[in-house]
């Protein structure tokens, strides 16, 4: 326990742990206004069961731990403050003294308590975890995984070449919001069969219900720019393993992701003037800013499609592997990042991503409402009843 102890805390389990550890001992003992001895047996099982802890509880916790448990051996500090720059020693110091004159025996008990606490909160948070399962194996259009770390969203309507319905959209923000959330220190995108994305499913824009075309559009638009949010709010780092080719909506939002990895097989399409649209995901701030307003023309205006060393040399993508080795040399190296501290790495992308924040946003509403007219538009109709109808010939 001791060698761990200045180990980075998980930051949102401290939290909820803190609310839990904190405030159960303190109840039970308010409640029964008679404080409790534990045994020493009790105690000695204490001891025990804290090396049987599967979570880091966070420094906070493992102060307290220090000083319930100083105090219940040794009584109330005794000891000399610790220097200034002995930081590790004066927290524990403080915590211990922080105790006061708190008897030995009351002491003991809240040492007792407190590490039941914790043992107990570990049994919900597996169960949580099956729930999360439950609902992760609930998604029809993705899968979601988390294993060592990284929660991995992989499309997957493979026969669609991963096409993003209603559906998919609604499904990719629920799991980016579960995995925000979750203990994972990486998020990972990336595409099941040959292609990683084509994009938008055009078939979004045929399929119009009795609330009419406008009131579609409209909808559309606000779908789209609740999606892009998701990945300009996202806490942590968002990793792209780009699997294949990637099309549309796919291609613009990597300017939102953290690093890419591609295969050389994939190419980076974005075809709106073809489709008679305009760029979204934030493309039209994110791309020049990425590789010059010249050269993003070339892809958000004239359709330009990239390969994968073009997308790279313009910083869209991080690296490019051969196809045959790519998804044994990126997980090699994400595992890897995954073994970094969480907490380091999602305070340092917030702090990238919070320089411009409320500019992304603000690009991701202008696009959402040129695409709601784009959308209506004679030029963008005629686009997508020219893709269907292609189709059908064939
Ligand atoms: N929307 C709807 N359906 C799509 C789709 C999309 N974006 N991308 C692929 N599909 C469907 C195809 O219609 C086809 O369905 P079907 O089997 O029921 O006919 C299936 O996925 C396989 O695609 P197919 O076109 O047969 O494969 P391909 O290898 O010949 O071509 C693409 C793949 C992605 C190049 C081609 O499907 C395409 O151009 N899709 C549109 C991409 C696009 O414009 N996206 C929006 C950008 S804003």
């Amino acid at each position: 326990m001791a060698a761990a102890f200045y180990t980075l805390p998980g930051r949102w389990q401290l939290l909820k742990r803190l609310r839990l550890v904190q405030n159960l001992p303190a109840v039970k003992l308010h409640l029964t206004g008679v404080v409790m001895a534990a045994t020493e047996a009790e105690f000695e099982k204490a001891k025990d069961m804290l090396k049987t802890l599967k979570d880091d509880p966070g420094n906070e916790v493992k102060l307290q731990i220090y000083a319930l448990f100083k105090q219940a051996t040794q009584g109330p500090c005794n000891s000399r403050k610790p220097s200034m720059l002995d930081f590790v020693n004066k927290a524990k110091w403080e915590a211990w003294n922080s105790l006061g004159k708190t008897p030995k025996e009351e002491a003991r008990q809240k040492y007792v308590d407190l590490i039941e606490t914790l043992v107990s909160v570990e049994v919900p948070t597996q169960s949580e975890a099956t729930a999360t399962g439950d609902v992760k194996s609930s998604f029809q259009t993705i899968n979601v995984t988390t294993e060592n770390n990284i929660t991995t969203i992989l499309l997957n309507r493979p026969a669609k070449k991963n096409a993003i319905s209603v559906l998919m959209y609604e499904e990719i923000m629920k799991a980016l919001e579960q995995a925000a959330k979750d203990d994972s220190t990486l998020t990972v995108m990336t595409g099941s069969g040959d292609y990683y994305c084509s994009g938008n499913d055009l078939s979004n824009f045929t399929n119009i219900g009795p609330e009419g075309i406008e009131q579609k559009s409209k909808n559309s638009g606000e779908l789209l720019k609740k999606y892009i949010s998701h990945y300009i709010d996202f806490p942590k780092p968002l990793i792209g393993v780009i699997n294949g080719p990637a099309v549309g909506v796919a291609v613009t939002v990597l300017g939102l992701f953290d690093a890419v990895y591609s295969t050389d097989k994939a190419t980076f399409h974005a075809p709106f003037s073809k489709l008679g649209q305009s760029p979204e995901g934030c493309s039209s701030y994110t791309f020049p800013k990425i590789m010059g307003t010249i050269k993003a023309n070339e892809i958000l205006l004239f359709n330009k499609k990239l390969t994968a060393a073009q997308a790279c040399e313009l910083g869209l993508v991080t690296e490019v592997f051969p196809d045959s080795t790519f998804q044994k040399e990126v997980w090699k190296r994400l595992h890897a990042y995954a073994k970094l501290p969480k907490n380091s790495l999602a305070f340092s992308k917030q702090l990238i991503r919070g320089v411009e924040k409320e500019k992304l946003h603000a690009v991701n509403t202008q696009e959402c409402e040129r695409l709601v007219e784009r959308w209506l538009s004679e030029e963008c109709m005629n686009a997508i009843m020219g893709f269907f109808e292609k189709k059908s010939k064939l």
